[in-house]
């Protein structure tokens, strides 16, 4: 067992601060425009082994080095395709991880042990900050307790961490409020092994073919190994079994407000709230607002932890755009647990 410690609240005029308990191995919760990670020196293994006892994380499952632009890439990672380039020139600084070959500087205690590693320039001026004082690639995870939905504001953070890391960075909530779309490099076609901020539209736009991982889109079984290995993980669950209902959103509620019981909550969209007055219910935004859904969906898988209900359904986007991430992240909360209208 570890001790518990005194975690500092931070906020953005702390960056300096936190770059200096980074670069002395301490463990740091901060913003970036997806989620908040919990960083550590990606260079430092007994730093990075203290990631994955904060959030109980298997030690099967790698971690992504977050670096302040893309001239960093070629310290870490060789060799490096094109592609690589022009992703970054893209979606750089923004929410997309893009796995290459590492150099053998690269611990395996950030890798477990594979030979590519993920890289990540987050689109955050905390973020941005902290990376450039600092001069290290930041180890990140999602700042969560492993299983549990990541945290797109600081309380969430604190709620999982606290007594278990040095300090948390307060930048207010997470704009896109979704994991970095993830797209492997070193195979050909190049694979979104995780869908996110970066749509696959916007992907294929630049690279032409893209495959999509199985693991994306179906349940895997646990002597299956996906390319992401965290995505085999139980994962943004909230502890009641979670239901969700896919179709045209006015029938996908209807649907819903039949199957209503004492004791079942509801994640809908705006529009159609009056039809469940008396549940414990959270509210997606509205039918056609992605982003928003995008923001809303880890608060409200969260939320339904502190509520008595045995049972929750949620209606569906589309799976089109950044509905590829919504759908994703809301079908692996319920298992795959999806009935088609
Ligand atoms: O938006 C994000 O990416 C956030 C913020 C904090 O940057 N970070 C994040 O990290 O979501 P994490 O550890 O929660 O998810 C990273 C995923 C895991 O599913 C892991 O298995 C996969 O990336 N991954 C890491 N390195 C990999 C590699 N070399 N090959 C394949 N998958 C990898
Ligand atoms: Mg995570």
């Amino acid at each position: 067992m570890t001790e518990p410690r005194a975690t500092l609240r931070l906020t953005a005029q702390d960056a300096p601060q936190a770059a200096r308990l980074l670069a002395q191995g301490g463990l740091v919760a901060f913003p970036t425009e997806t989620v908040y990670g919990l960083g550590a020196n990606g260079l430092d293994p007994a730093a990075v082994d203290g990631i994955f006892a904060a959030k109980g994380r298997p030690q099967d499952n790698p971690l992504i080095l977050h670096v302040p632009g893309p001239d960093h890439l070629a310290r870490y990672c060789h060799p490096i395709p094109a592609a690589a380039y022009d992703l970054a020139r893209r979606f750089w600084p923004g929410p997309l991880t893009i796995i290459l070959p590492r150099r053998p500087l690269v611990p395996d205690a950030v890798t477990a042990g594979l030979d590519t590693v993920g890289m990540r320039c987050p689109d955050h001026p905390v973020a941005l900050a902290i990376l450039e004082l600092c001069q290290l690639p930041v180890a990140a995870p999602s700042a969560n307790t492993s299983g549990r939905p990541s945290p797109t504001t600081a309380q969430a953070v604190w709620e999982d961490m606290a007594g278990k890391i040095d300090a948390v960075v307060d930048g207010g909530p997470c704009a896109v409020g979704v994991e970095s779309t993830i797209l492997d490099l070193t195979v050909s076609p190049p694979r979104l092994l995780r869908p996110g901020g970066v749509t696959l539209e916007a992907l294929r736009e630049v690279l032409g073919p893209v495959e999509v991982d199985e693991a994306v889109v179906r349940l895997m079984s646990t002597d299956e190994k996906p390319r992401a290995p965290g995505m085999k993980y139980r994962h943004y669950a909230p502890k009641a079994p979670v239901t969700v209902v896919r179709g045209d959103p006015a029938d996908t509620a209807r649907y819903i407000a039949r199957h209503l019981a004492p004791g079942v909550g509801v994640i809908c969209f705006e529009n159609y709230v009056n039809l469940f007055p008396r549940c414990p219910l959270r509210s997606l935004g509205p039918a056609g607002d992605l982003p928003e859904q995008a923001r809303r969906l880890f608060e409200a898988l969260r939320w339904f932890d502190s509520q008595d209900v045995t049972a929750i359904y949620a209606q569906s986007p589309a799976d089109g755009g950044l509905g590829l991430a919504v759908t994703n992240r809301l079908n692996k909360a319920a298992g795959f647990h999806i009935i088609d209208l």
